[in-house]
């Protein structure tokens, strides 16, 4: 069964990609292909201290979560299988284990390929006055930028895994700025949900060993390479670490997990020899790397990368107490100042110290950018972020428009563009109401959300107006999984409104696509939202978002003015049940009364630019800042 198909949440599928995966699969064929050599690392045998097992207990999050951990104690991790490397860097393996692949991508990264901008200066039309300026192509449009290297370093990324939008950034960013010069491997951990069918393509680019914290254990790392559309992604293999379900267990496991993960993407570039001008990692799974490269791995030849850290959502922190993240990171004492990790009296903060250590600090709209300095939105890092503020800029997050096509796209009923979008449309809504055991009319109001279901996302605003939003003439759709407080009010609006209100508590990419495609109009009335995809997404497809002005909404939706006719979705401000109400029923009135003016916006928003070019370049051209050298 083509994955698209299946409702399974790891089953993720891809469009365009699929011609290219068979052409990866060819070319890695040639690579001496190894089996996937997930070693398993030897019973548990060695114990932590016991204070640092004390503390652990002693910070656990909640009863539910430790229990959960409990069986994965991290602080028995696998004996030594070879001789436990002495240094902290990752030791490279012997020469001999280089295979010709490997050889092929060391000579790839050397910087001699940069274009020499001198040189292509002379040939740029000289602007003898000023009133031709506006005439002459900039210098930027003449002369190739230099080109760049650029590891992406994070948590998780479409189509291997994906919980989020960092999913969905890391898998289409580094796509672009591959297309823009630039030389990109994304580091990630080969989780053993990855579906086989990637695990498969993925070739052995060989192991080491590496050691951790003072665990004083060495742990295997096993690189697995795949290569697609110019971009390379290297997979950490661990199987101790990484053998989960899902990416994110709890605190107890992903401290260790993520310390691990860290240290080891820069080991393996080492290892690797591939180093590159920018390490660019993403959130606090990834923000001990910043530290790292100004630590431990100052004087190993990473060490001379400049480090880009994007904050995709501020309020997940990693915070533990010092002892835990001393033993399990491993980094000196210095580090655990208030300038850096040290928070209150005696926990850590894995973020707050890649913050302190990163050359640069994005965020994923220039609106959030501003609201992370405030009380209100910077989760206690708001002091933190104001000190760093020379360093941070906001950069709004794109939709790769491969993936996100309604004339291409293979989960949608009715393939459809602005020519004919309208009519489509409408046949997208009876295919999906048919889908969802819905009254079927294309008469009905749609709305749709499609949102993990957590407190991030307003849902205790909607979950308050839904027997106001309910009048006979509106379906609401809900494809979602998070908090069981919000899945269980939404199964019983299911019940309360059937055929009205559908409540499909899953992960369903193919239907997300599908609603997208279906719904006059989606809800995103977050109480923060740092970008947002969703709205995005929905756009593009011609349906109208309903958001609140927070972060990256605000960035992105124009409110619709009823004098003017301009806008591109109807907007609230205060996070209030009854203002999201509001901004409900003006897309209601304007839908029911004023349809052709509707459908204007409906093509408008489907026009609208919302693709990674732009904000790519802005990435592109932070990078070529970062290393004037
Ligand atoms: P966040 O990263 O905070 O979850 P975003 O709006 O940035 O929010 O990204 C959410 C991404 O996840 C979008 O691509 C959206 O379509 C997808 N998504 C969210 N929930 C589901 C779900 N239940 N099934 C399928 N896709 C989902
Ligand atoms: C986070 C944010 C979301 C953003 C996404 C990708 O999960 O919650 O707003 O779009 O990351 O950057």
């Amino acid at each position: 069964m083509d994955p698209i198909d299946s409702p399974d949440p790891q089953s993720f599928y891809q469009y365009s990609l699929k011609g290219r995966l068979v052409m990866a699969r060819k070319k890695t064929e040639t690579q001496s292909k190894k089996e996937p050599a997930v070693k398993k690392t030897a019973a548990a045998a060695e114990e932590a201290p016991a204070e640092v097992k004390a503390a652990v207990k002693a910070a656990e999050p909640a009863e539910a979560a430790v229990e959960a951990a409990e069986p994965a104690e991290p602080a028995a991790p696998a004996k030594k299988k070879a001789p436990a490397a002495k240094k902290t860097a990752a030791k490279k393996a012997p020469a001999a284990k280089k295979t010709p692949a490997k050889k092929a991508a060391a000579k790839k990264s050397a910087p001699a390929e940069e274009a020499p901008a001198e040189a292509a200066a002379p040939e740029a039309p000289a602007v003898e006055n000023s009133s031709a300026v506006e005439e002459v192509p900039t210098m930027q449009a003449i002369v190739p930028q230099p080109r760049r290297s650029v590891a992406f370093i994070g948590s998780e990324c479409h189509p291997f895994v994906k919980t989020g939008g960092l999913g969905d950034v890391m898998y289409a960013l580094p796509r672009v700025l591959a297309s823009l010069n630039c030389d990109v491997r994304v580091i990630l951990p080969r989780y053993a949900c990855i579906p086989k069918k990637y695990q498969d393509l993925m070739v052995y680019r060989g192991e080491f060993y590496m050691d951790l914290g003072r665990t004083g254990r060495s742990y295997y790392v096993g690189i697995m390479e795949y290569v697609c559309d110019g971009v390379v992604y290297d997979f950490i293999d661990n199987e101790e670490f990484f053998s989960s379900g899902n990416p994110y267990v709890s605190l107890v496991d992903d401290i260790p997990k993520y310390c691990f993960f860290s240290k080891a993407a820069l080991a393996a570039l080492n290892y690797l020899d591939w180093i590159p001008d920018i390490v660019h990692c993403h959130d606090w799974q990834a923000a001990l790397v910043p530290v790292y490269l100004r630590t431990l791995f100052q004087d190993t030849p990473v060490g001379r990368a400049r480090s880009v850290l994007t904050i995709h959502n501020l309020r997940f922190q990693g915070i533990y107490n010092i002892p835990t993240i001393k033993y399990w990171s491993g980094l000196p004492d210095s580090v655990f100042n208030m300038g850096a990790l040290k928070v209150g009296h005696e926990d850590a903060n894995m973020l707050k110290g890649g913050l302190a250590y990163a050359d640069r600090i994005t965020t994923v709209s220039g609106t959030y950018a501003q609201e992370i300095q405030t009380s209100e939105y910077g989760e206690t890092l708001e002091n933190h972020l104001r000190y760093h503020s020379g360093k941070l800029r906001g950069i709004v997050n794109g939709i790769d428009y491969g993936m996100w096509n309604p004339k291409t796209d293979a989960a949608v009923a009715v393939h459809y563009d602005a020519s004919d979008a309208i009519g489509k449309k409408r046949e997208n809504k009876l295919a999906l109401q048919e889908e969802l055991g819905l009254v079927k009319d294309e008469g009905k109001f749609v709305i749709g959300l499609i949102s993990r279901l957590t407190n991030q996302k307003g849902l205790d605003l909607v979950n308050a107006i839904v027997p106001q939003m309910m009048d006979g003439n509106t379906q609401i759709v809900v494809l979602g999984t998070g908090d069981r407080q919000y899945e269980d009010t939404f199964r019983y609006y299911e019940g309360a409104y059937s055929g009205m209100f559908s409540a499909c508590i899953q992960y369903d990419e193919a239907r997300a696509h599908r609603i997208y495609a279906a719904a006059d109009a989606l809800l995103v009335p977050s109480r923060f939202e740092p970008c947002g995809l969703t709205q995005l997404n929905a756009m593009h497809y011609g349906t109208l978002p309903i958001v609140r002005e927070t972060g990256g909404l605000k960035d992105t939706v124009q409110p619709y003015n009823v004098f003017t006719g301009e806008g591109n979705g109807f907007t609230f401000d205060r996070y209030d049940a009854g203002l999201l109400l509001d901004a409900v029923n003006r897309a209601k009135t304007l839908y029911f009364t004023e349809r052709e003016r509707w459908d204007e916006v409906v093509l408008r928003d489907m026009a609208k630019d919302v693709s990674w070019e732009n904000s790519a370049k802005q990435y592109r051209d932070l990078y070529l800042e970062l290393t004037q050298w």
